[in-house]
């Protein structure tokens, strides 16, 4: 067995931070007046239920693990950290390329980041928080000093592009972080999780697993495809998401004043807004890119991190709070003082 390189020297007083994103969509552009030519809706029905003008859709043979690894590059080249430097790679998606190897360890072949464990975590979108989490766990217990936190899926290949109610939410994508041990005040400060599997069923894939295993009748049901209660998911994303913002600043010792720009879960403009109602803050202090490309479920809010990184819209020291909701239920929020 090979001598790991995870372990190592204790170091005091050690802060977990984001010290690089990355972020990839692909080429191809699906807009609502695309999607108008296949199932009976308008531009005018999705913007104004959903803020969704277009989404981006994977190529022929372009899996979770292809664009997890670009968005992967992108955040080690900010980092300016070496493949042979990762530790962990941790990758949230409910899309796999494969149920077994797991897409960390498709990844990790692309990357060729031969030093590191690698594993996946089914959160739905609340994956890339939940992997940060275990991430900052890892890195504080002195289990590794750099880990790769991905949050990459292709919902393009699992919805029903017959059902007009899930059809146009969703789009394809990958965001990234790079998380290691840096000296002074800044980085990840809370982390909170939760789940609730009592709402298992208002946002699932019922078929294709053990319990209703992929057989000709199955698939004929569209049980491989994703299913919705769109409203109930309305509601519960709202009240898991303002609970979970509250939990984190509580937990920093911070209030909404405190934070410089709030990253939510993509999904709707219309949660977003009713969010920003909740927790008494301007509209203007959330990042928001989902009208360019949907939901794209454990991505999105790495995406957006990456693209409110990369445009400047915070800087060394200010506090940013990111919080999502996805499907089990499952929500979380991370406040990071950059
Ligand atoms: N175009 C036109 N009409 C549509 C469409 C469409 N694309 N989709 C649904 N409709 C129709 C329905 O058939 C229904 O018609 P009916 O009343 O004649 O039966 C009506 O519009 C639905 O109306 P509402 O239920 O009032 O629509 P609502 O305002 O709730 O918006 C929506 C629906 C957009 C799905 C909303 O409920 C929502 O955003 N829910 C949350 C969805 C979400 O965020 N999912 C992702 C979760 S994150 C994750 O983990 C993947």
């Amino acid at each position: 067995m090979k001598k790991s390189p995870r372990a190592r020297s204790r170091q005091p007083n050690r802060t977990v931070s984001i010290i690089g994103t990355g972020s990839y969509v692909p080429e191809r552009v699906l807009t609502n007046a695309d999607i108008e030519k296949f199932v009976e809706t308008s531009d005018e029905w999705i913007t104004s239920r959903t803020g969704i003008k277009e989404r981006r859709i994977a190529a022929e043979g372009e899996h979770t693990s292809h664009m997890a690894a670009k968005a992967a590059q992108r955040a080690m080249e900010q980092a300016g950290v070496t493949p042979g430097e990762i530790d962990v790679i941790i990758l949230g998606t409910v899309t796999p390329d494969t149920f077994f190897p797991s897409t960390a360890c498709h990844v990790q072949r692309i990357l060729g980041a031969k030093n590191a464990a690698c594993f996946d975590i089914s959160a739905a979108c609340s994956g890339f928080l939940f992997a940060v989490e275990i991430a900052q766990q890892f890195i504080t217990n002195h289990t590794c000093n750099t880990v790769l936190v991905i949050g990459a899926d292709k919902l393009s290949s699992i919805v029903n592009w017959e059902d007009r109610n899930t059809c146009v939410l969703f789009g394809d994508g990958a965001g990234a972080a790079v998380l290691r041990y840096r000296a002074g005040s800044h980085g990840v400060i809370t982390t909170y999780m939760a789940s609730d599997g009592n709402y298992g069923e208002i946002l699932h894939m019922p078929g294709g697993g053990c319990a209703l295993p992929i057989t000709r009748d199955n698939v004929d049901q569209r049980l491989n495809t994703l299913h919705m209660n769109g409203r109930e998911t309305f509601k519960q994303a709202i009240i898991s998401m303002s609970a979970a913002a509250t939990i984190a600043l509580e937990q920093a010792g911070l209030t909404t004043d405190d934070l410089t720009c709030i990253i939510p879960h993509q999904a709707n403009m219309r949660i977003i807004e009713a969010l920003a109602e909740r927790m008494k803050v301007p509209l203007g202090k959330f990042h928001v890119n989902l009208d360019r490309y949907g939901n794209t479920s454990a991505a999105a809010v790495a995406i957006a991190l990456d693209e409110a990184n990369r445009s400047g819209r915070f800087q060394l020291g200010d506090y940013v709070l990111l919080v999502v909701f996805g499907g089990g239920l499952t929500y979380a929020s991370s406040v990071i003082q950059w």
